[in-house]
């Protein structure tokens, strides 16, 4: 039975923090959860909660593993702007998680192809995705699998359209700073978590929440497929 629970949160903080429940009940039901994370600015309150709750002791990340979605190709671990960056800065190193239970895209990998491929066979391997944390791009994309004519299922290499290059900018110098192409899960690893929680911030984000939540299922608006989720959570604040 498909299942979608929609909920409306009241502002940043709520959808935040109601995502991070929902991240952590599964990490206290299980310890050895498999996460899926996301980048971007939507995610940043819900990962600040889940640092203040483990420093408070209430959260224990020893044993969980995360894949992450992406990683712009051609930045380093160690480049600002980068997503390994952005994740070891907000989260991995505030956390007790080890450091060799976090996986991010390498996007400077000299064989890429092999990259995609061995990024899949390790989260297959674990058994798939436990929880899978999501934002969603303007365009409908998730993680960066961008508008196209087909959905595609592997992790792989894939060009950035111009409104994803514009909308990322902002984290960047100017436009021509931000890579043209990423590297990213493909919608087979998503779609088999086994819970996904979509987290959407700002009015600006309603027009396409609402047509990948009710519209036609099409890889033209890419997070059309999580209709077909049997356990997905939408967190809305002012995007409903
Ligand atoms: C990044 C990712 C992207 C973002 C999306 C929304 O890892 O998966 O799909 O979730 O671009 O980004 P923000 O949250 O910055 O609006």
């Amino acid at each position: 039975m498909l299942f979608m629970k929609i909920i409306k949160a009241t502002d940043y903080n709520d959808m935040s923090k109601k995502a991070a429940m929902i991240i952590s009940a599964q990490v206290v039901l299980n310890p050895h959860s498999v996460l899926g994370l996301a980048t971007g600015s939507t995610p940043l309150g819900t990962y600040a909660k889940l640092v203040e709750w483990c420093n408070k002791g209430d959260l224990d990340f020893s044993d969980v593993i995360t894949f992450n979605l992406d990683e712009y190709r051609g930045l380093t671990s160690e480049h600002e702007q980068g997503y390994r960056y952005y994740m070891n800065n907000n989260l991995f190193s505030k956390i007790n998680i080890k450091p060799e239970n976090t996986h991010v895209p390498n996007g400077v990998a000299n064989n890429i192809e092999e990259e995609c491929s061995n990024y899949d066979k390790q989260i297959s391997e674990l058994g798939g995705i436990s929880l899978q944390l999501l934002g969603i791009g303007h365009d409908g994309h998730i993680g960066f699998n961008e508008p196209a004519e087909y959905f595609e299922k592997s992790t792989h290499c894939v060009n950035l359209t111009e409104e994803t290059i514009k909308a990322n900018s902002r984290f960047f110098e100017n436009a021509d700073m931000v890579p043209k192409q990423a590297i990213t899960m493909g919608m087979k690893s998503i779609m088999q978590a086994k819970k996904i929680v979509l987290v959407v911030n700002g009015k600006d984000k309603k027009e396409i929440l609402n047509k990948a939540l009710f519209g036609p299922i099409t890889p033209k608006v890419p997070a059309s497929i999580l209709q077909l989720h049997p356990d997905l959570t939408v967190i809305a604040c002012d995007a409903l």
